[in-house]
């Protein structure tokens, strides 16, 4: 496949995208496809920057830095970062969903669906009061408006609450309606952030079908934000990986649950003890590959670290107070030293097999006491397991 094909067939393109909040680096030179008909799945440890790129992409932050491309299938493509934001839903079709519920509790489930196409109902009225009492068109677009709340209520499962106010919904119920709502602008891409967190088994069954009838019967890509490793693995074609704010993996499901990077990460150890935890789980390729250093191709520039920006030295506030922040309260600084630390053994083979032993002895001396007992037997599959992973 060609440059251009390949750009063709991506909805969404993020290019070198960098969001910092003061001294923060909250994402750094992030860039990521998601392909047209597909589920993405962004996921991440804690605090990684997932809801921040989201944020971005929506309209709710400007990017620091970067370009955001949106690429609908008519032909017309968006620069997100530059298109106002009440434009984004109405003009690049991206609609999105909150982690935290924000559904209009006091109305219907019916109600809820109809105020998502206030904008088509409105154009339909021809902005008059006269248009909702006579105006056939607007009679017409009212009809179809209701179907298409119907549809998505049957599609959701919810059919049958339609009238029900939508506080009243169990959680799981009322994260479908979130979606049946975000269903009902038309989007071509669907941006669901943990639409899974805090579900059932069963919910989150439901919730999958659902994700996999849109993306099936509908043709709207899906980007997801996900803790919940049973959705993304089951549901997804393709999965970035984050943490903080850099990209550390970037593949098809498989590829990225045997990543060692992606395992350390969810792991949640410090970086000094990551070899040994790795050495524990049993899999000497994953310490061959961490040995190596950071992946160019997924992370940044060979001189920083592959997991996190670098932190400026003092943060302005806008009371105009500056507070200096130390260098070791950087998790990049941290990560620079395991980079410079696996350079250096790289160029000497006779320090890296000592240090290999020596991670060796000390996992027999000490037990990785972070590390969950499932994945310490060697039986982990990557982040499979780390539901809610990472630090804080
Ligand atoms: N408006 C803001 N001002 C300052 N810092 C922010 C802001 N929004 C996010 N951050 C910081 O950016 C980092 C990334 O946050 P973000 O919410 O994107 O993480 P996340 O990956 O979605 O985490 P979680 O899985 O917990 O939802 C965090 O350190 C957070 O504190
Ligand atoms: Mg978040």
């Amino acid at each position: 496949m060609n440059a251009s094909s390949s750009m063709n067939n991506a909805i969404l393109q993020v290019e070198h995208l960098s969001m910092k909040f003061g001294g923060l680096v909250a994402i750094g030179d992030l860039s990521f496809q998601a392909k047209r008909g597909e589920i993405t799945a962004l996921i991440g440890p804690n605090g990684a920057g997932k809801t921040t790129v989201f944020n971005c992409i929506t309209g709710f932050y400007k990017p620091s830095e970067g370009m955001i491309t949106l690429n609908l299938r008519d032909g017309n493509n968006f620069l997100l970062e530059r298109l106002p934001n009440h434009e984004i839903p109405a003009r690049a079709k991206v609609a999105r969903t909150f982690q935290n519920i924000r559904l209009f509790s006091g109305m219907t489930l019916l109600e809820n669906l109809l105020v998502a196409q206030h904008n088509k109902l409105m154009k339909a009225s021809g902005y008059t009061i006269l248009g909702l009492f006579g105006y056939s068109g607007y009679r017409k677009a009212s009809a179809e408006s209701i179907e298409l709340a119907r549809h998505w209520l049957e599609k959701a499962n919810l059919v049958d609450r339609a009238d029900d106010p939508a506080g009243d919904l169990p959680y799981g119920a009322q994260r479908r309606l979130e979606i049946a709502r975000a269903m009902c602008t038309g989007p071509e891409l669907l941006c669901l952030d943990e639409p899974a967190a805090g579900l059932n088994p069963k919910e989150s069954a439901a919730l999958n079908a659902l994700l996999m009838d849109i993306k099936d019967n509908t043709g709207t890509s899906i980007l997801l934000i996900e803790h919940d490793m049973s959705v993304v693995m089951q549901i997804s074609d393709h999965v970035v990986v984050l943490e903080y704010g850099r990209k550390i993996s970037d593949g098809d499901p498989q590829s990225v649950r045997t990543d060692p990077r992606v395992i350390a990460a969810y792991l949640g150890v410090d970086d000094e003890e990551v070899e040994t935890v790795l050495t524990e789980v049993g899999d000497e390729d994953v310490i061959e590959q961490l040995d190596a250093g950071p992946d160019s191709a997924h992370g940044p520039g060979t001189s920083s670290s592959y997991l996190a920006g670098p932190v400026t030295d003092t943060i302005g506030h806008s009371e105009g107070e500056r507070v200096t922040v130390s260098k070791g309260a950087s998790r990049a600084g941290q990560v620079d030293e395991r980079a410079k630390a696996a350079a250096s053994k790289a160029a000497s083979p006779a320090a890296k097999s000592a240090a290999k032993s020596s991670a060796a002895k000390s996992s027999k001396a000490k037990p990785a006491a972070k590390a969950p007992s499932g994945r310490a037997s060697g039986k982990t599959t990557g982040p499979a397991a780390g539901k809610r992973g990472g630090r804080k």
